[in-house]
């Protein structure tokens, strides 16, 4: 699978938090000899804060305007890597555009209650902006509203919540081998 300048395509992770983009993206990165680039870190770097604080400082809309600038350097990287994208990034109709031409795209699913036991405590809940309420309710609601969008994007699913990272890194892999020659 190529894209029309003959490049490998980016494999491109998405699905709400806890599901495991960064952890599996990470690894898949190291598999395939590839760049590793997560949407959030680049937000951070641009912003010089972390994103808890850019929600405090600046709110979510910038966050977001952030995001999609974030995205769109990411897929336009000339070397073929593997993307992990924020959560919420599937929300706006420009990063859909975005992903759809991007590259390969697996969606990582996982049941809320296993989401909730991920992300929903401690130092990863306090990074988490949006899970200050209750976050096994906000995961709940969340794949609810944005299920839509994951699907609109994902050339793959792959459940998550029964499956180590080495293994969702495995099915990811084989997915986007499987997804033409390259
Ligand atoms: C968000 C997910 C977070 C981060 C921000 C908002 C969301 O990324 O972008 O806190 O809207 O779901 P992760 O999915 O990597 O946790």
């Amino acid at each position: 699978m190529m894209d029309d300048l003959g490049h490998d395509p980016h494999l491109i992770l998405v699905g709400l938090m806890g599901a495991g983009k960064s952890t599996v993206g990470e690894l898949c990165a190291r598999r395939m000899g590839r760049p590793f680039i997560d949407t959030d870190e680049l937000v951070e770097t641009a912003a010089g804060m972390t994103i808890a604080e850019l929600f405090t400082v600046s709110g979510e809309g910038r966050f977001r305007a952030m995001e999609r600038e974030a995205l769109t350097d990411a897929c336009a990287s000339p070397r073929p890597a593997v993307i992990a994208c924020g959560g919420g990034a599937v929300v706006h109709a420009d990063n859909r555009r975005t992903l759809k031409t991007g590259g390969f795209v697996v969606w990582l699913q996982a049941d809320p209650d296993v989401l909730a036991d991920r992300v929903g405590r401690g130092a990863a809940r306090a990074e988490r902006p949006l899970l200050s309420g209750t976050p096994a309710a906000t995961l709940e609601r969340l794949a609810q509203v944005r299920e839509g969008a994951y699907a609109a994007v994902a050339n793959e699913v792959v459940d998550t919540s029964h499956q180590s990272p080495a293994e969702v890194a495995d099915a990811v892999i084989a997915a986007y081998e499987q997804s033409g020659p390259s």
